[in-house]
């Protein structure tokens, strides 16, 4: 919320919902013309994710290529198989997509259920946007961090489609 504070007034609007409020909150930003709504939730309570992911037409969780962020998302994948909405991991913080223990995370959580070819690296354009009150492709249109949020969002229309065929 203190990234929205920062903001100007503008076509993106940032609210706040409770978990059992989230089917409110959508059929409101719905009634007022968007079409593009994120949910953020956070990264533990399981239990109270299902809901939001019922109502979602995607759900994209980043996890780090690490140990501790493959297991930690294990209760995820589970949820995904109770749910009909598309899913899948996106690795991010990657220093380099080329090496070969990136690799590896990649194959290790593609074992494990969907994972996004689309990868986030990490990178200061992220921290100096979030700064300023601004996503990435706002700071710094056509650099890299957008390019790869462009890369990012079309992986995910990609995704959502095979999955709903399979
Ligand atoms: N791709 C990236 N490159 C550089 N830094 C990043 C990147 N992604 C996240 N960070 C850093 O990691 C921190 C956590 O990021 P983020 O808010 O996305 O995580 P989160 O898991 O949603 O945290 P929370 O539990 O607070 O919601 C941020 O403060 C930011 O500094
Ligand atoms: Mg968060």
């Amino acid at each position: 919320m203190r990234w929205a504070k920062l903001r100007q007034e503008g076509s993106l609007v940032v609210r706040r919902a409770s978990q059992a409020r989230i089917g409110e909150a959508i059929a409101w930003a719905e009634k007022n013309g968007f079409d593009f709504i994120v949910i953020d939730t956070p990264g533990r309570d399981i239990a109270g994710m299902k809901r939001a992911l019922d109502l979602a037409d995607f759900m994209l969780t980043p996890s780090q290529p690490s140990p501790l962020d493959l297991q930690a998302t294990a209760p995820l994948r589970r949820l995904w198989s109770v749910s009909g909405t598309p899913a899948s991991i996106a690795l991010t913080m990657v220093i380099r997509e080329t090496l070969p223990r990136t690799r590896n995370y990649v194959e290790r959580y593609a074992e494990q259920g969907a994972v996004l070819p689309a990868i986030i690296g990490r990178r200061v354009q992220y921290l100096d946007a979030m700064e300023r009150g601004l996503g990435v492709s706002e700071y710094r249109p056509g650099d890299i961090g957008d390019r790869e949020m462009r890369r990012l969002l079309a992986a995910i229309f990609a995704e959502a489609t095979k999955q709903k065929v399979a």
